[in-house]
């Protein structure tokens, strides 16, 4: 607040700070120098992490990582892909999606994704035949249609890994974002809903995937044994797979531990703070927030909106320093810099398909994030910078 009680611009890169329960475990661990999840016999914070995730998330095994990439990179290890197996993923996604997908040795297909930032179902049905394994990146949280995706695949026998990198909390249909396909990723990275600065977590029913993942991660000898409940499938693949060294360490744990009791509370004002904010973009003629899909029930930590209308480049861009002048930081995807989720800046996989829609989108699809500590006043000056911002420079 600024000293008459005006609401001056909130910083939203500032992470929130970790709950106090963490700092004990933390000087416990760092008297007893026990940091590798392997050295206790059991009830090391990595493993208690794991057994509290699935919980919450409702699935029988949980594996944490050093990062959502290492996560999606694993599960399509464990999947046991052939070298060169075509993996669809979403043309709207992170770089390091396209990249974990080159890093197990497959081949990325990119998938058109609609104005409303979801994969275009006829593009994916089009690309589905040939397909080995479909990577569904559920970008900023927003849910495609996996009632149909998840159809399609079935008919066909093709496994689908879920990003759901920023989907912690998201439900679709009554069911956990994560748990729909055979794989769920999720992301501990400091701009996610559960802040461990890096850390990702993958789960699954499946108890063969899991068992190949647990060994691939680095679960050595027989540490395997300190992952309940998979006896015998860990026997069959130890010395078997090779062992990439993806561990979560016990420090990791122990920050992100205490936080998961409070993602009910962050998803709910996430989801209020959001449709606060879109209320009022919706507002404005320049703008608009597109609808979910019907079952899904949103868990955002950011808002993502489109310009409306025929805007050129230059007016984007003279909005995006309208809303900075104002102190917001508005990213139209496909304007800025270098930005790793337009996919004609992912030059490690060559030659990339034109992809008309999904270009079109990002060239106007605008990323603001709101954080789930922000207050109501902090929202509407957000609000209330964008809306302004967009009438300066289109009347
Ligand atoms: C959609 C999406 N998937 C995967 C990742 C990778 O997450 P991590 O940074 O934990 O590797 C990110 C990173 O932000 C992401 O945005």
């Amino acid at each position: 607040m600024a000293p008459d009680g005006q609401t001056l611009a909130p910083n939203v890169y500032d992470a929130e700070p970790i709950p106090e329960a963490a700092r004990a475990e933390i000087d416990r661990l760092l008297s007893s120098g026990d940091l590798f999840r392997y050295t206790a016999p059991s009830d090391a914070p990595v493993a208690l992490l794991e057994a509290e995730f699935a919980e919450l998330l409702g699935a029988r095994y949980a594996l944490a990582v050093s990062s959502c990439s290492a996560a999606l990179f694993l599960s399509l290890k464990a999947l046991d892909l052939p070298a060169g197996a075509r993996v669809l993923i979403p043309a709207f996604t992170f770089a390091a999606v396209p990249s974990s997908v080159v890093h197990a040795d497959c081949v990325p297909v990119l998938v058109e994704v609609g104005e409303n930032y979801r994969v275009d179902m006829a593009d994916f049905a089009a690309k589905l035949p040939g397909a080995d394994a479909v990577m569904i990146s559920h970008m900023r949280g927003h849910t495609s249609d996996m009632d149909a995706i998840m159809a399609l695949c079935d008919a066909t026998g093709v496994p689908v890994i879920e990003d759901a990198a920023h989907s912690l909390g998201t439900v679709w249909g009554g069911r956990n974002i994560g748990t729909i396909g055979r794989v769920g990723c999720f992301s501990f990275q400091s701009y996610k809903l559960v802040n461990a600065g890096e850390g990702g977590i993958m789960i699954t029913d499946d108890p063969e995937v899991a068992a190949r993942a647990i060994i691939m991660s680095g679960a050595y000898e027989t540490n395997w044994k300190k992952h309940p409940g998979l006896t015998n499938s860990c026997a069959h693949w130890q010395n078997k797979l090779p062992l990439y060294n993806l561990r979560m360490q016990n420090l990791s744990a122990a920050v992100i531990r205490p936080q998961l009791p409070l993602v009910a509370e962050r998803v709910a004002k996430g989801r209020a703070g959001h449709d606060r904010v879109a209320a009022s973009l919706n507002l404005s003629e320049h703008l608009a927030v597109p609808e979910a899909l019907g079952p899904e029930e949103r868990a955002p930590d950011s808002i993502q909106f489109n310009l409306m209308g025929d805007w050129s480049d230059a007016e984007a861009v003279a909005f995006q320093a309208a809303a900075k002048a104002r102190g917001v930081s508005v990213q139209v995807f496909g304007l800025s810099e270098g930005n790793a989720r337009a996919f004609w800046n992912w030059q490690f996989l060559g030659a990339v398909p034109e992809l008309p829609q999904t270009r079109a989108m990002l060239m106007r699809a605008c990323d603001v994030r709101l954080p789930t500590r922000l207050t109501e006043a902090e929202l509407d000056y957000i609000a209330a910078a964008v809306v302004d911002a967009a009438k300066e420079v289109r009347g």
